[in-house]
């Protein structure tokens, strides 16, 4: 007797950013650069920038909050929290969120680490659990902020914001397909030591480094039994900015002798373009925009194959496919996103220096941050060395 494989994938997504966004015109005029290379060179209109009172934990709240508003904790008993620029070095982000959203004791909370690869790992693992129990769900929330040294070529690269998503069995959003292409190798193109908030990249290395992933990670995927890249309707990548995403599908239809069309990764940039730089959450806000039209498409993609490339600086890339389900399009996600991009206040280029200036805080003197920005969960400061948060 043949059993059918229990269909599990993301049930539902929702995205988070910052409350402020600096527009990449005005660092171009600031720097004297013309603005043209931020926004055709790199395909950057605008980054997310955190206020005081915002961070990781805010932000990933605000994504989950979302998820659980429509679906409720029911079933949930794993919170995975992907991030790479994580507030302690010890507990996990995630268990402020637990606490936040009130999520339920009987939940395990757990952070995951590889650069802007994490998420991705949270989702298989996520995976691996429902797969032995389709009852459960799990939620996973990937979190960051995207910050360089003031005036460096990656600067305009900067960017804030978070994504959650459910994994369970016969999701309604789309399904992910068993095989997936690996690649990992020890390089030296993008890391953040513990005594730095700000990111150590070499950019041109990174942009090799994370082509070689994609196609060392399309290589294994093809070796184990990955469909042929005729057979996938859309690329979904992740978007440390989204010319990245153009130079890689143009390499990916060198390394198989291809033609892909440019159309066929173009409507996944329409978010990122906005919100700049997310790591962990890139890849996901890059799936969310495809989903929801966000690049003006109107395509329905009920059946479509999309090929999501992951890659964490370090580095290690994974190649996989989701299928989307009928229906996919039925939630007000798209509605919700554009509205808190929208939402956003600029601010000019000294406002947003000086905030880049308050993120390192030392642990070691207390501080209290009144709620500023517009968004239900706030960093509120430090006592007793402990981060603290508030809710309302
Ligand atoms: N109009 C249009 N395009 C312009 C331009 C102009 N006036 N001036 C420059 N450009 C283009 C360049 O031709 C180049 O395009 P190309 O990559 O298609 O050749 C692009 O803008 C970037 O300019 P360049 O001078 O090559 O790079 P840079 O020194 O500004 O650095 C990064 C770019 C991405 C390396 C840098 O932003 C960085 O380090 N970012 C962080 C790391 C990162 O995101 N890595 C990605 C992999 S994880």
């Amino acid at each position: 007797m043949t059993t059918t494989p229990l269909a599990i994938g993301i049930h539902d997504l929702a995205v988070a950013t910052a409350s402020s966004v600096v527009e990449l015109d005005d660092l171009a005029a600031r720097a004297g650069i013309d603005p043209a290379k931020f926004r055709i060179g790199l395909g950057q209109e605008q980054m997310s920038v955190p206020g005081q009172d915002e961070d990781i934990v805010t932000m990933g709240a605000a994504a989950a909050q979302r998820i659980l508003d429509r679906h409720g904790a029911d079933g949930i008993r794993t919170v995975f929290f992907a991030t790479e620029t994580g507030i302690d070095q010890s507990r996990a982000a995630g268990v402020h969120v637990h606490e936040l959203l009130g999520l339920p004791r009987s939940v395990r909370v757990v952070e995951l680490k590889q650069a802007c690869y994490a998420a991705t790992a949270a989702m298989q693992a996520a995976a691996g659990l429902i797969a032995r129990n389709p009852e459960e769900r799990v939620l996973v929330i990937a979190s960051d902020v995207a910050r360089y040294d003031l005036d460096s070529a990656a600067e305009p690269t900067q960017g804030a914001g978070a994504v959650a998503f459910l994994v369970s069995a016969d999701p309604a959003l789309a399904v992910l397909e068993p095989i997936g292409g690996l690649y990992t190798a020890e390089i030296d193109d993008f890391w953040r030591p513990n005594d730095s908030v700000t990111a150590v990249v070499d950019g041109k290395l990174s942009v090799s480094a994370y082509i070689d992933g994609f196609t060392g990670a399309w290589d294994d995927f093809r070796a184990r039994g990955g469909v042929d890249v005729t057979e996938i309707d859309r690329f979904c990548h992740h978007q440390p900015f989204t010319k990245m995403a153009v130079k890689a599908h143009r390499a990916l239809a060198e390394h198989t002798g291809v033609e892909l069309a440019p159309e066929l990764v173009a409507l996944t940039t329409g978010y990122n373009r906005r919100i700049g730089n997310s790591y962990t959450a890139s890849l996901y806000i890059a799936l969310a925009a495809l989903l929801d039209g966000a690049g003006g498409n109107d395509d329905d993609l009920t059946g479509a194959r999309i090929g999501m490339f992951s890659y964490g600086s370090g580095s290690v890339s994974e190649f996989f496919t989701l299928v989307v389900q009928p229906g996919y399009r039925a939630a007000t996600r798209g509605d919700e996103t554009a509205a808190l991009l929208d939402a956003r206040s600029r601010v000019d280029v000294d406002s947003y220096r000086e905030l880049h200036a308050l993120a390192h805080r030392d642990s070691t003197v207390d501080v209290e941050i009144a709620p500023d920005s517009p968004g239900e969960f706030h960093f509120t400061g430090i006592t007793g060395r402990a981060r603290r948060y508030s809710r309302g």
